[in-house]
C-alpha cells in the first residue's frame, strides 16, 4: 500500500510487490525506495533497481542489441553496461571479435548468443527476454552472401517481428539520414525500406538515422588518416556532411532506453555544423600538420573500379559509397521528425573533439601538440578552417 501512494502510475500488481521483495532480500540491507522502481507502460512489467549506480549494480534493464560488434555498438553496450544493465549480444563473428564487449559489463550481465539473422527462432531467443532491443544491423556494401536488402529490409522486418511477437515494450531501430526511397543509393534506398518494413511490424519502433558517425573507428578519418599521403576522392570533394560524434549518438540512444516519449518517434541525429568533405579534409590537414593530398577521379571512372573491386578484394570504397559522395546529407524536412534538441543533447562540434581520433597520425614530432585556435595555420587560401 505504502509503495502504491509513493509511486505515481504504479500498476498496483502484486507481481510488483513480489519483485521488490525478493530483490530486498538479494541485495541484504540496502534500503529500498520507490524510485528504484519503473515500470514500463507498454506491457506493464516492473523494472526494480539494485544497488548504487556503477558496473557492479543492477539497473533491471535487459537490453538486446543486435549490431554490437559494430562501431557505434561497443559504445552503446559500455555506457549500458556501466549503469548495470543486462546485454543480450547475439553474434555472428569469430570469438575473439566480440570480446571486448565482455569486459563492459560485470560477471554475467553480457550474455552472448550464436545467431544467423536469417533464423527467426534464433532472434525470438535473442529479444524474449529484454525490454528494449536495439538493431544496429547494417552494411556499407552488398557481400556474396547478403544483399542490401537482406541486411537492411528482410532482418529488420524479422527483428521487428519478433519484438512485437515477444511482447518486447521497445524498440529502437537504426538507419541513416537522407535514406529516401527514390534515392539513387541503393544503401539509402534499402534503408529507407527498411524503416518502412519496422513500422508495419512495430509502429511504436524508434527510428534514428543518424549522420556519419565520428570515432576512433571511423571510416571515414582512418581512410583520410591513412591515405592522407595520396587519397583518391570524387565530386571535387564538394558533398556536404553532417558528422556526429559517435559518443552524442549512444548517449541519446541511452536516453532513449527509458524516456517514453521517444515512441513511435524519427530522430535524425546529426552534428552542430554542415561541412563539405574539402571543410572535413582541410581540419585533418591542420590536425595532422601534413596536407591531405587528394586526386580527383571521375565518376564512371571511380564506379568502374569499385564495381570490379567488390566482389575481389574487401572493398575500401564501394560504388553504392561512391554513389553516396555526390548525395549531400540534409535533414529531413518534414516537421515531425525529432533532433538530438528534443532530447536535450548538444552534439558536440567536430572541430573541437576530432583531434584524439586522428592524433596517431600525426609525425611522432607533433604527436602531443594540442589542437591550435581557429585560422592560426593554413596550408594556402582554401585550406583555413
Ligand atoms: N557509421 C556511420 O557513419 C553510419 C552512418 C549512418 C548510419 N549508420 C548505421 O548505423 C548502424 C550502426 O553503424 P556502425 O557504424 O556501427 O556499423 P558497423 O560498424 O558496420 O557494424 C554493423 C554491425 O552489423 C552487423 N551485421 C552486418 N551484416 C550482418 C549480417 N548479414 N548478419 C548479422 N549481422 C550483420 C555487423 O556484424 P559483424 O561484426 O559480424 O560483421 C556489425 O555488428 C548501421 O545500421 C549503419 O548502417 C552508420
Amino acid at each position: 500500500m505504502l509503495l502504491q501512494a509513493r509511486v505515481p502510475n504504479l500498476v498496483a500488481s502484486s507481481a510488483v510487490t513480489q519483485t521488490l521483495a525478493r530483490s530486498s532480500v538479494g541485495a541484504g540491507l540496502q534500503k529500498r525506495h520507490a524510485s528504484d522502481v519503473t515500470v514500463r507502460n507498454q506491457n506493464a512489467q516492473p523494472v526494480v533497481r539494485l544497488g548504487l549506480t556503477g558496473r557492479s549494480s543492477v539497473s533491471g534493464h535487459v537490453a538486446t542489441v543486435f549490431g554490437a560488434t559494430g562501431f557505434l555498438g561497443r559504445y552503446l553496450v559500455n555506457r549500458l553496461g556501466k549503469k548495470g544493465t543486462k546485454v543480450v549480444v547475439p553474434y555472428r563473428c569469430h570469438e575473439d571479435e566480440k570480446r571486448h564487449l565482455k569486459l563492459m559489463g560485470d560477471l554475467g550481465q553480457i550474455v552472448f548468443m550464436d545467431y544467423d539473422v536469417r533464423n527467426y527462432d534464433q532472434i525470438v531467443d535473442s529479444v524474449k527476454h529484454s525490454d528494449i532491443v536495439y538493431n544496429f544491423i547494417g552494411r556499407n556494401y552488398p557481400t556474396k552472401n547478403f544483399s542490401f536488402q537482406g541486411v537492411h529490409v528482410d532482418a529488420a522486418r524479422n527483428i521487428a517481428r519478433a519484438c512485437q511477437e515477444a511482447g518486447v515494450p521497445r524498440l529502437v531501430h537504426l538507419s541513416a539520414l537522407g535514406a529516401q526511397e527514390g534515392s539513387p543509393s541503393q544503401f539509402l534506398h534499402t534503408k529507407a525500406l527498411g524503416e518502412a518494413a519496422v513500422r508495419q511490424m512495430y509502429p511504436e519502433a524508434t527510428i534514428v538515422r543518424p549522420g556519419t558517425l565520428i570515432g576512433f573507428e571511423s571510416a571515414l578519418l582512418n581512410r583520410i588518416g591513412t591515405f592522407r599521403k595520396a587519397l583518391f576522392t570524387t565530386n571535387h570533394n564538394q558533398q556536404i556532411m553532417r558528422p556526429v560524434d559517435v559518443a552524442d549518438v549512444a548517449l541519446a540512444l541511452d536516453v532513449m532506453m527509458s524516456e517514453e516519449y521517444t515512441l513511435g518517434q524519427t530522430y535524425e541525429l546529426y552534428g552542430a555544423k554542415p561541412y563539405t568533405y574539402q571543410d572535413i579534409l582541410n581540419v585533418c590537414s591542420n590536425l595532422f600538420r601534413e596536407k591531405v593530398t587528394t586526386i580527383n577521379v571521375p565518376k564512371p571512372l571511380i564506379k568502374a573500379v569499385t564495381t570490379a573491386m567488390q566482389y575481389w578484394i574487401y572493398p575500401m570504397l564501394s560504388p553504392d559509397e561512391v554513389e553516396r559522395m555526390f548525395i549531400d546529407q540534409v535533414p529531413s524536412q518534414d516537421p515531425h521528425v525529432k533532433t538530438f534538441a528534443d532530447l536535450g543533447i548538444e552534439p558536440r562540434n567536430f572541430e573541437l573533439t576530432v583531434l584524439p581520433y586522428i592524433r596517431h597520425y600525426r609525425k611522432p614530432a607533433y604527436h602531443e601538440v594540442p589542437l591550435e585556435p581557429k585560422g592560426t595555420r593554413t596550408f594556402g587560401k582554401h585550406h583555413t578552417y
